[in-house]
């Protein structure tokens, strides 16, 4: 593999080269049928069976609990900000309360007041979202029909290190950027859901785990494609579903179970995430966005004293085949994002260019 470059972006990230191999073998004859996956009816026992199998692959590498559904929906992460609201708000004060760490817990709230009351129980503007405020949940009203979070906050590179005890409520958690990056006590939530573009495979697919007994309470108006009661009674095959992205990610869990599973997954983002913060915190050039309390696995945000010397490092990071380094446009600055896929060896050519720019432009 001679012009791959090492893909720092943020999503749709870089997939597992082995996993893309496949996918290229497989292309045009799917195991024999001489016909592509693409080219196939949803509904015939092949792509049921890897249906079946992401579904089973990702209980075991989770631990999911029985009483928890997997559904594929369509429309990516951005779609659930409106699905959460519309399949949740009927229960109880008809009021979703949400954590605001930053850009998507945002346009989460503002979606879910299309459909009923919100109330915003912190948000850390006032910290830029460096950090995860404080939130005392005693305060947090039991009657609330849910409450959201975001685990990790891809622009700024911050994640929750432990998650906040809702009591009754259930928590709902946008885990698009940390999937199967860490390990994860499903039970603590009502609602996890991730686009599937970061640790997961491609985009405009969405991934949801929902509780049992949450499934059901559609707004009249849900629309049809929204409502998880269908798509869990009809193995979320209410329409046609995206057959490629469900079978890149049938892939992508197998590669993480060869990998060792969600464990090894954490052992590996600590590890290339330490590596990076290690010449943050010791670099009169580079400055971290995020607190070092609050610092994300998945990216790794920092800023530049100068405009010209961000505009340089990007330029010159890119020639040597480090691509994609740019921050997220509200943040500024640069932003390397490191997902499951990224190998180590990545990481390291970063490490070695960041230190090689300081001592040039420091
Ligand atoms: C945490 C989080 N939520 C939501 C989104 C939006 O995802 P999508 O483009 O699939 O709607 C992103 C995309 O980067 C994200 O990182």
């Amino acid at each position: 593999m001679t012009n791959r470059v090492y893909n720092f972006s943020g999503g749709p990230a870089m997939l597992p080269i082995p996993v893309m191999e496949t996918v290229q073998k497989e292309f045009l004859d799917f195991h024999g049928l001489g016909a592509s996956i693409v080219e196939i009816s949803h509904r015939l026992p092949v792509f049921i069976d890897i249906i079946e199998t992401t579904k089973s692959l990702f209980r075991e590498l989770t631990g999911l609990p029985n009483n928890y559904k997997v559904l594929f929906m369509h429309g990516g992460a951005q779609m659930q900000f409106s699905a959460v609201p519309l399949n949740l708000m009927s229960m109880k004060s008809h009021k979703g309360s949400y954590f605001i760490t930053g850009r998507w817990g945002t346009l989460a709230e503002n979606e879910a007041r299309k459909y009923g009351n919100t109330e915003i129980l912190m948000d850390g503007k006032e910290f830029e979202y460096r950090q995860i405020p404080q939130y005392d949940t005693s305060s947090l009203d039991q009657d609330s029909s849910y409450a959201h979070m975001t685990t990790n906050n891809t622009l700024y590179g911050t994640r929750w290190h432990q998650f906040p005890d809702t009591g009754n409520v259930p928590l709902v958690a946008d885990a698009t950027s940390d999937i199967l990056s860490r390990e994860m006590d499903y039970s603590q939530f009502g609602i996890v859901y991730a686009g599937l573009q970061k640790n997961l495979g491609t985009s405009g697919t969405g991934l949801v785990v929902v509780r049992e007994d949450l499934l059901g309470h559609a707004l009249p108006e849900t629309p049809k494609l929204l409502d998880y009661a269908l798509f869990d009674e009809h193995n979320s095959l209410p329409n046609t579903i995206n057959v490629f992205a469900v079978y890149v990610m049938c892939l992508v869990l197998e590669w993480v179970k060869e990998q060792g599973g969600v464990p090894e997954m954490e052992k590996l983002a600590e590890k290339k995430s330490s590596l990076l913060y290690e010449i943050l915190d010791n670099s009169e050039l580079y400055s971290s966005v995020a607190h070092p309390k609050h610092r994300s696995t998945m990216n790794v945000t920092f800023h530049f004293p100068q405009e010209e010397l961000l505009q340089k490092f990007l330029t010159e990071s890119d020639n040597e085949g480090l691509f994609g380094l740019m921050g997220h446009a509200m943040v500024g600055g640069a932003r390397a994002s490191i997902y499951n896929a990224m190998p180590l060896e990545g990481v390291d050519a970063l490490a070695q260019f960041m230190i090689e720019f300081e001592r040039k432009n420091g």
